[in-house]
C-alpha cells in the first residue's frame, strides 16, 4: 500500500486521490436562475441522496481550484434557493459536459449544451427536458466546508416534486437498463451504469445470512473463491443440511484426464439450466485430477449462476 498524509500533499493531489478512489459518483445536473433571470446549467458529482422523510439530495458546489472562487450555481442557489436536479443519462453525458465549461455569468448553458429547458411546476428554475429523472428542490442549508482554493460547500436541499419518464419504469421501479444512467470516476472517465455493468444482490434485511465467519475454514481459506464470492456463501440463510446433501442428486462419472473438461464444460451446461439431476460427479480415478478443484470450480460456476445453495452442496463434498 502508499499512504499519504494529506497534510503533506497539494490539493490537486488530493482532489485526485479522492475522485479516483470515491466513485462511481452520480452525477446532478443543476438547473438554477439568477436573481435577474439567466438560466444556469451546471454538473456535479459530488452528490447523492441523504434520506426519504423528507426527501434529501446534496451536492457541492465547491471554489473554484484556481482562484478559490464561488461559481454561478453557488451563487444563484443562495440568492433564490432553489435548484432542479437532474439525472445524468448516456444519451445526454455529452452535452452535460459542454454545460461544465467555466462560461462568465451571464451565459446560458442551456444554449450552450443544446439541452432544452422547460417549466417547473413550484420552482423557478427550469427542467432538462432531454433527462428522465428530474426533481424540484429548494436549499435547506448551505455548509461551507472552507475559504480555499476547491474547499467545498455542501447544498442540502428537499425534494419538492419528482419528475420522472414513464418509459423507464418497470413495476414501481426505475429500471437501470432503461435509464442508462451515467457516473463519474477519475481523470475523464466516466462509468455507463447499464448492460453488464449490472448485476443484482438481493436485500438482507429479512433474510439475514449466515456471515462469513461460519463458512469452513477449509473453503474461506482455499484462495480459490474470491471476497464477492465467499460473500454470497456467506448470505445463504442456512447451510444444507445432511438430508438435502443425501438427496443432492448427482450421478456418477468416470472422469480423466481425457475427459476432464468435457465433464466440467457439461456439468457447467447442467448448472446454468438448473438440471441438477442431471449433475455428474466424477470419481477419483487419476492422480492428474483433483477432486477438489473440480468441485471448486463448479460451485464457483453456480456461485456465478446465483445458485448458492447448490454452491453449499458442491463444496460439502469437499468437506
Ligand atoms: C461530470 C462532472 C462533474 C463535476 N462535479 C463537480 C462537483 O462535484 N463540484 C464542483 O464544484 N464542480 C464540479 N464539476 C465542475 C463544474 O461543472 C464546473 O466548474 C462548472 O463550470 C460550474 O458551473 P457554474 O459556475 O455555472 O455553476 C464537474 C464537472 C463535470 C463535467
Amino acid at each position: 500500500m502508499l499512504h499519504f498524509n494529506p497534510a503533506e500533499m497539494n490539493v490537486p493531489e488530493i482532489h485526485r486521490l479522492l475522485v479516483g478512489g470515491v466513485g462511481p459518483r452520480p452525477i446532478a445536473l443543476v438547473s438554477t436562475i439568477s436573481k435577474d433571470g439567466i438560466l444556469n446549467l451546471a454538473p456535479y458529482s459530488f452528490f447523492n441522496t441523504f434520506g426519504a422523510n423528507p426527501p434529501m439530495v446534496a451536492f457541492s458546489p465547491a471554489r473554484r481550484g484556481s482562484n478559490g472562487t464561488l461559481k454561478d450555481t453557488y451563487n444563484n442557489l443562495i440568492e433564490t434557493g432553489e435548484c432542479v436536479i437532474q439525472s445524468v443519462t448516456y444519451d445526454i453525458v455529452s452535452q452535460v459536459s459542454v454545460a461544465s465549461g467555466e462560461y462568465s455569468s451571464d451565459v446560458n448553458e442551456f444554449e450552450k449544451s443544446g439541452l432544452t429547458p422547460i417549466d417547473s411546476e413550484v420552482v423557478k428554475p427550469k427542467r432538462v427536458k432531454e433527462s428522465p429523472f428530474q426533481m424540484e428542490c429548494i436549499l435547506k442549508q448551505m455548509i461551507n466546508l472552507g475559504d480555499k482554493n476547491a474547499s467545498g460547500n455542501l447544498a442540502l436541499c428537499e425534494v419538492v416534486r419528482f419528475h420522472v419518464a414513464e418509459d423507464v419504469i418497470v413495476n414501481g421501479t426505475i429500471e437501470p437498463n432503461l435509464i442508462d444512467l451515467v457516473a463519474r470516476m477519475s481523470a475523464n472517465y466516466y462509468c455507463r451504469a447499464s448492460g453488464e455493468a449490472i448485476f443484482q444482490l438481493e436485500q438482507p434485511n429479512t433474510k439475514i445470512g449466515i456471515g462469513f465467519d461460519q463458512i469452513p475454514e477449509k473453503i474461506r481459506n482455499s484462495k480459490f473463491l474470491n471476497g464477492f464470492e465467499l460473500g454470497r456463501l456467506a448470505s445463504i440463510q442456512k447451510i444444507p443440511d445432511n438430508l438435502q446433501i443425501e438427496n443432492f442428486n448427482i450421478s456418477y462419472r468416470e472422469v480423466s484426464p481425457n475427459n476432464y473438461e468435457e465433464t466440467q464444460s457439461a456439468f457447467n451446461r447442467y448448472l446454468r439450466n438448473r438440471e441438477l439431476e442431471k449433475m455428474i460427479y466424477f470419481t477419483l480415478n487419476s492422480k492428474n485430477i483433483n477432486r477438489d478443484y473440480f468441485l471448486m470450480q463448479s460451485a464457483k460456476t453456480a456461485i456465478n449462476l446465483n445458485q448458492i445453495e447448490t454452491a453449499w452442496l458442491l463444496l460439502q463434498q469437499i468437506l
